[in-house]
């Protein structure tokens, strides 16, 4: 098994980053019965060769520039390893002490690291960090506690009536932590370009005015720092002092971004969470960082700025970089996405900002290095000549 693992890695840039295979493609591979009699393991490793890398897209690819990254690493498979051979389970103290004290000391070291504020410490009074699967799953449980908050506090609260808040940039879980908590009231503040597409605390109270005039209870606003589409900030300063004087449950996604406040040079970013309630981030998506992804995102904004052909959508920020060519409309430029990431040499995802389609490079998977980087705007100017020569030949045609 740890051959078969060394093996993939050490070939990992052989495979296109993005699977290929039509949707369907494994029913037809794999029997309709389960298997009644056992197969050796390298009979199984053989199945995994042709049957499943095929359908993987490939997230340790160093060119991997889609969604953000997510990291694995040997410690990791390590750990992995030995936590499956010890199987614990951890639901209540003595079904296993260690369980509960490691995860909170592992998280009081992880609010160190980060210079969170002590009231996001065991020591705390208030509870300390936890481990979830997710950051959906966080936003849930953050939602959750706001509701139980309310109805404790204000026994008589109609929970038909409570209102959560978020930006139009935040990521849809918020919405569908509403859906899970049976929150009715669910509203997107709208953010612009003037802002960097960043929540403003005067957005905010517009809202909450509106809903108050409704009858309206509002009770949780999920502030994002470092948002899914462009890495916006949104100003949690501010918008800690509007929950405050309202009362509002105040909970940071900060799911990619957060564990970039390990860097002393970022921090200024991480102001106002003394004043939060709940505050989370996914140590996978970019813990892993081997080069220093912030210039490597600098360096590739300048390589698109350099190009009079294309133009940054957004500020480049931690490790991402929102960029479209001018002139493309949304086909267009979905068109010349699509033509870059069918080369398997890449992969990137989309956004939209301001109704517009953008290119969206997320960098940082664990063993990128610059030259993939320029590896890829090398494939995206490639994919810009090719159509350009189409578009002349076409004319050339057109006009004979
Ligand atoms: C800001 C933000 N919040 C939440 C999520 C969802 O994370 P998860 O898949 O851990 O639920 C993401 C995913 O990229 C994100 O960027």
């Amino acid at each position: 098994m740890i051959d078969a693992i060394v093996e993939y890695q050490g070939q990992i840039e052989s495979f296109p980053v993005r699977s290929e295979v039509a949707p369907g493609y494994l029913r037809l591979r794999l029997p309709e019965s389960p298997p009644e009699k056992p197969e050796t393991l390298d009979s199984v490793l053989s199945d995994v060769k042709k049957h499943i890398l095929p359908g993987l897209t490939h997230w340790q690819h160093p060119s991997f520039f889609a969604w953000f990254p997510a990291h694995t690493s040997s410690p990791a498979l390590f750990a992995d390893m030995l936590s499956n051979a010890l199987g614990i389970i951890g639901f209540s103290w003595i079904s296993s002490p260690a369980a509960t004290e490691l995860e909170t000391i592992v998280m009081d070291w992880v609010a160190q690291l980060f210079d969170l504020p002590a009231v996001f410490r065991s020591s705390g009074g208030k509870g300390g960090g936890v481990i979830e699967g997710t950051a959906s799953e966080s936003c849930l449980c953050a939602m959750l506690a706001a509701k139980a908050r309310i109805l404790h506090q204000k026994p008589h609260t109609d929970p038909l009536k409570l209102v959560a808040y978020t930006s139009d940039q935040a990521h849809s879980c918020v919405k569908k932590a509403c859906m899970v908590a049976g929150v009715q009231h669910f509203r997107l503040v709208p953010t612009s370009a003037e802002h960097a597409w960043s929540l403003q605390a005067a957005a905010l109270e517009r809202q909450i005015a509106l809903d108050l005039k409704e009858g309206l209870i509002p009770f949780f606003v999920s502030a994002t720092l470092g948002t899914t589409s462009s890495c916006a900030v949104d100003d949690i300063p501010r918008i800690a002092d509007v929950a405050k004087d309202r009362g509002l449950w105040l909970h940071v996604d900060s799911a990619y971004a957060g564990v970039f406040a390990a860097l002393p040079e970022l921090r200024d970013n991480f102001k106002g969470l003394d004043k939060a309630d709940s505050f989370c981030t996914n140590l996978h998506k970019s813990m892993l960082v081997t080069f220093d992804c912030v210039a490597m995102t600098q360096g590739f904004a300048e390589l698109v700025e350099a190009d009079e052909r294309f133009e940054l959508a957004a500020p480049p920020a931690f490790g991402l970089v929102c960029f479209r060519r001018k002139g493309d409309d949304n086909a267009a430029s979905a068109a010349f996405l699509e033509a870059i990431n069918a080369t398997g040499r890449a992969f990137m995802v989309h956004t939209v900002l301001g109704g517009k389609h953008v290119l969206r490079m997320a960098a940082g998977s664990a063993n990128q290095q610059w030259h993939h980087l320029e590896g890829l705007w090398k494939l995206v100017v490639e994919v810009a000549n090719a159509e350009r020569g189409e578009c002349a030949k076409r004319q050339r045609a057109e006009d004979s």
